[in-house]
This record gives C-alpha cells, structure tokens and sequence, in this order.
C-alpha cells in the first residue's frame, strides 16, 4: 500500500492526567519536548471522575509551552466544546458517544480555529465514521475505557485502529489517528504497527525520571514503525 506519512508525522502528547496538578506551570515545563499537552477533562457524568474545566484550562493554555490537546470526557460537548476552542486549544476532541451532532459540532470547532478531533471508547464501532473522515482532523481511539490513567492497554482494539487506518489510507485522508490509554514503551509498537501516528501517554512519560527523555523514547520507537 502506498504510505499515508512518515516519519516526522509521529506526536507524542502526555497526559497532565499523571502530573502533579498543584505543581501545574513546573510539570509543564518538564515536556517542553512534547508535540501537544493532553488535558483530559473529565465531568464525574460522562465518567466517573472529575478533573477541571474552561478556568484552569485556559490558565494551561497561557503557560504550557507546547499546543494543548484538549480531550473532554464530558456530557454535552455540543454546548461545552466550543468554549475550550475559543480559549485557544489547538484541538478539542469530544466523545461520539455523547455528541448529539458531531459533525455540526465539528465545524463549529474549525470555524473557531481548531483541529476538531472525534474520540471513540474501546467498545465503540469506528465505521460510523468512514463516510465522515474529512470532517475531522484527528480521531482518538481509546485503548482503555476513559475516566482513569494507569490503566491497561486494550490490545482488543488494535483491529479497529488497523480497520480505521486502511480506510483513511483508502480515502486519501490526511486524518490523525491517536491511541490514549495505556501507553508505554511496552505497547506503542502495537499501536504503531496498526496505523496510530498520535501517542497519549500519562504515567509513561510523568512517572519516569526524565519525562523529556521519556518523550524522545517514545518518538524514536513510534517512528520505527511509521507508514
Ligand atoms: C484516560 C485519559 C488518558 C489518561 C492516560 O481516561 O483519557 O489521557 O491520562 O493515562 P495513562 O497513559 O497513564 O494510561
Ligand atoms: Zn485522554
């Protein structure tokens, strides 16, 4: 098959989900070398935990010093989403499961200026999204079910990655395929080799001495497998 991207196209986004939320501004600082920071949202509806909202998000947003990857596990995205985009986030990524118009959600995203980016649990069909691909920037294909880091790889959804990449490369499509959940020097290699090209990683990169390292790692592994 021909290739859809190479090499360079690898992102490596952590995951402040594993960072130190008192010590905010220093923990950002330590991925410096990051692609985008991952700032998991989360609701205590959607799933069963709470993170912050549009205050702290915004106070990131002035202090990171990479892009924000905004991913909202939350109910409501259709009201709630566009407000993370007008702060500035270079992408928000909302659930299919809780979007009552996705693409109409979408669009709105991109008016306001950022990547919009569609995320699907791990029990989740993707097909429903073949026939919309170009409406997305980036589509996250969870490989734990959302709410908690640390969590286990699923690699029961390495099909459904592989499935997902095919169609893209089919379609000509420029989309970004993310992986969130799990992932480690033990398992990005599977999600490489299936077609993912967008690497979440919460306690892989915070939990090890020198998450910049960390990072550099992860890339270098990732890009192995780029195709
Ligand atoms: C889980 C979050 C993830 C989480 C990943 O619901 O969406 O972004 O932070 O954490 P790790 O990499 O530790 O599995
Ligand atoms: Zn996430």
């Amino acid at each position: 098959m021909t290739p859809r991207r190479g090499s360079d196209d690898i992102r490596i986004n952590p995951s402040i989900l594993a960072a130190d939320f008192v010590n905010m501004q220093a923990e950002l600082a330590r991925i410096a070398g990051a692609d985008f920071v991952h700032v998991d949202v989360m609701d205590n509806h959607f799933v069963p935990n709470l993170t912050f909202g549009p205050q702290m998000v915004g106070r990131i947003q002035e202090t990171s010093p990479v892009p924000l990857d905004v991913h909202l596990m939350i109910d409501a995205p259709d009201r709630w989403a566009p407000g993370y985009a007008e702060l500035g986030a270079a992408s928000v990524t909302f659930h299919l499961e809780a979007a009552a118009e996705p693409v109409t959600l979408a669009r709105r995203l991109r008016a306001i200026g950022a990547r919009a980016g569609v995320a699907i649990k791990p029990d989740t069909p993707a097909e429903g999204l073949y026939d919309v691909l170009d409406e997305f920037d980036q589509i996250l294909v969870m490989t734990v079910e959302p709410g908690f880091g640390g969590q286990s790889f699923r690699a029961e959804t390495m099909p459904k990655l592989r499935a997902l990449a095919d169609e893209a490369r089919r379609r000509g499509s420029a989309v970004w395929l993310q992986v969130d959940g799990g992932i480690s020097a033990s398992t990005i290699d599977q999600a490489a080799e299936a077609g993912a090209d967008t690497f979440v990683a919460g306690s892989a990169v915070f939990g090890a001495d020198d998450p910049d390292a960390a990072i550099r790692a992860l890339r270098a592994q990732a890009q192995r497998h780029a195709h």
